[in-house]
């Protein structure tokens, strides 16, 4: 792989054409040469960094060639859905430029390049405590971020914008949507070091601190700098445990409180972030964000697009309320924000998220998840993880259920890691927005105990509960799970034994999985 690579971003083949053909100009503007998008099959490129030798694959099930076998069908089935999203389907991805494509359609020389600054996006660590001490999982990516004009932008960004064209948003709605393009088209940087982390005590943000809520303590110690042991991946990523110096830290098997550093990596000016040091025992709290913290409507593809891309992020109703209670209430609580979003995008995320909700460490989908079935299974990749590195602590599930790999995956744990999810909290998003039209699947709570799961509809169902004591479940929200798929478009009832529903219905299903990555993808 050449040390400019870019890109795990993902378009459909028609999107892709679409793309090219809403170019103007082709050889006047390079970025509009449709010659220089060439579509690439789509490839995993294995980590140049291996940390988890041991690491099996679950559900390798090839389900996107059963998917293709019936794609009509299901589409019409489910109707209403929008013709872009309808012809981009196609059972594999297609690739966006690479990084030295994305270099030659802005025009940039090798020198122009060098000369841009190194900029570090270092996602918000956890870290657990071992006999050797605290073991911080850095994670992140390093990329350079080419100036592109707005007229280039424009074009670029009206391919997510279906329907609409940017000249006619607002203008903080156009800003956003510029913003989130140049995001996008980065020059990531693979095969380097990355620079020197200083890490030294966050103060503390107490009860008054954030304005989302938030406890820990102010660290006693932790002031040093740290290298990271191997340099990027083919994708400019970084992730890996290192483990730091105590230097007058408390250790994480004799306190439940936990303590913040803040983490600031040489010489990039916007690569600040805290790591959140978390005991060994207590309580976290794991959290979707679309659709249970913000207002995105990803089962409406045309609005959740706009909304993802251009629109400012919005909470869903009062959930600020309900996580600031639980922070300010349990001030131990550690929150983990866990969202398949891509990488790109996650400094928005995280803006949103710790001016909104309680601060918290932060996971989204790493680059090299680039085909569609590690992009379906990069969630329960995520979760694995933080459920391996804090086996002694307790889990709250939070999400909603237009994910379905949410669907499968929570109450997987439930059975693979016994004892450690106390909670199950999901947000039913068919009972307040009718326009949710996809199926879910409930089959996978069938043996968790009712005490263990809430399907919920608004944020207050979840006041006044006692979470300390392992309370989970109001029992004034009326519960109704079938453990089968539910709601089916058109009445089309659950009929295990009958091969053409239970075809359908698993279509349906993956398709509403296929539709949000889509989306995501897009992003
Ligand atoms: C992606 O990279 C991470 C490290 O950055 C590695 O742990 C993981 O196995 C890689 N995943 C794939 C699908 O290559
Ligand atoms: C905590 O861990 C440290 C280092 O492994 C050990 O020295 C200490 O005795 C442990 N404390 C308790 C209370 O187990
Ligand atoms: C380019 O777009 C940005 C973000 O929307 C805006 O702030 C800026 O004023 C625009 N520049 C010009 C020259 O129009
Ligand atoms: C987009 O906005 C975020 C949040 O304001 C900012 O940190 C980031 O630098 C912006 N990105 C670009 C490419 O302008
Ligand atoms: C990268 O880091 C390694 C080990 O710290 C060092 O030996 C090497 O010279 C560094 N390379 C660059 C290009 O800075
Ligand atoms: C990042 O952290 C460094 C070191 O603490 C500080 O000097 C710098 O101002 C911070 N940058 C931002 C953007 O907060
Ligand atoms: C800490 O996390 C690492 C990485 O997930 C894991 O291998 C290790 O077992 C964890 N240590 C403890 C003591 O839980
Ligand atoms: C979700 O809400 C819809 C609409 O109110 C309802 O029909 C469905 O049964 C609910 N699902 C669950 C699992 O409670
Ligand atoms: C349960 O939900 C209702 C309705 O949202 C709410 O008023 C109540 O406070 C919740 N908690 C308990 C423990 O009943
Ligand atoms: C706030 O959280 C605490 C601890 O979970 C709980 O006891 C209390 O009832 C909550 N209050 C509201 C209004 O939800
Ligand atoms: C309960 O769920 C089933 C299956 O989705 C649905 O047919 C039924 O209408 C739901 N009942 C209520 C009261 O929402
Ligand atoms: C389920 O499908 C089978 C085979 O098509 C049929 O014999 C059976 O009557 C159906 N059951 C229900 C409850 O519809």
């Amino acid at each position: 792989m050449a040390s400019l690579t870019s890109r795990s971003l993902l378009l459909p083949a028609a999107l892709l054409s679409v793309l090219a053909a809403a170019s103007p100009a082709p050889t006047a503007n390079p970025a509009a040469n449709p010659e220089r998008v060439l579509p690439r099959q789509p490839e995993i490129t294995p980590s140049v960094v291996q940390y988890y030798p041991d690491r099996t694959v679950r559900h390798k099930r090839d389900i996107f060639s059963d998917f293709k076998s019936d794609v009509n069908g299901i589409l019409s089935e489910l109707g209403n859905v929008p013709s872009y999203v309808a012809s981009g389907i196609e059972p594999y991805f297609l690739g966006f430029p690479t990084g030295t494509a994305v270099q030659s359609s802005l025009s940039l020389s090798n020198s122009d390049v060098d000369a841009l600054p190194t900029q570090v996006l270092n996602i918000d660590p956890y870290a657990n405590y071992t006999d050797q001490g605290w073991n911080v999982r850095f994670h992140g990516n390093v990329y350079k971020q080419p100036v592109v004009d707005n007229s280039t932008l424009d074009d670029l960004a009206n391919v997510f914008l279906p329907n609409v064209d940017i000249k006619n948003l607002p203008p903080s709605e156009q800003d956003q949507a510029r913003n989130l393009t140049a995001s996008i088209f980065v020059l990531q940087q693979g095969d380097v070091n990355v620079s020197t982390i200083h890490l030294e005590p966050a103060p503390n943000q107490g009860s008054s601190g954030e304005s989302g809520g938030g406890g820990a303590v102010t660290a006693t110690g932790g002031t040093q700098d740290v290298q990271l042991p191997y340099k990027t991946t083919a994708e400019g990523d970084f992730d890996v445990f290192v483990p730091i110096d105590s230097n007058g830290l408390m250790n994480g098997n004799e306190t439940q409180s936990i303590q913040r550093l803040n983490t600031h990596v040489e010489g990039a000016t916007i690569g600040n972030s805290t790591a959140y040091l978390v005991p060994n025992e207590g309580i976290t709290i794991i959290s979707d964000i679309d659709d249970i913290l913000r207002v995105t409507k990803i089962y409406e593809p045309e609005k959740g697009l706009l909304n993802s891309f251009a629109r400012a992020f919005r909470p869903w109703m009062n959930m600020p309320d309900i996580y600031a209670n639980l922070s300010m209430s349990l001030p131990d609580l550690h929150f983990h924000y866990l969202t398949t979003t891509p990488e790109q995008i996650t400094r928005n995320y995280m803006q949103f998220i710790y001016s909104t909700y309680p601060g918290g460490s932060f996971d989204t989908r790493p680059l090299n998840f680039t085909n569609a079935k590690e992009t379906l299974h990069v969630r329960k990749y995520l979760l694995d993880k933080v459920f391996q590195t804090f086996p002694n602590r307790k889990f709250i599930l939070v999400a909603d259920t237009s994910n379905s790999d949410v669907m499968i995956d929570y109450p997987q744990l439930a059975t693979d890691y016994p004892g450690q999810v106390q909670c199950i909290w999901l947000r039913n998003t068919s009972s307040t927005d009718p326009g949710d039209r996809f199926p879910y699947d409930t089959s996978g709570f069938k043996n968790l105990k009712q005490e263990m799961y809430m399907f919920f509809n608004v944020p207050d169902d979840l006041t006044n509960l006692d979470v300390k004591n392992g309370q989970c479940f109001n029992s004034s929200v009326k519960q109704n799970v079938t453990f089968s798929y539910q709601g089916l478009p058109f009445g089309l009832s659950n009929n295990k034994s009958s091969a053409v529903v239970s075809a359908r219905t698993q279509l349906g299903l993956i398709f509403a999985a296929f539709l949000g990555s889509l989306v995501w993808n897009l992003l």
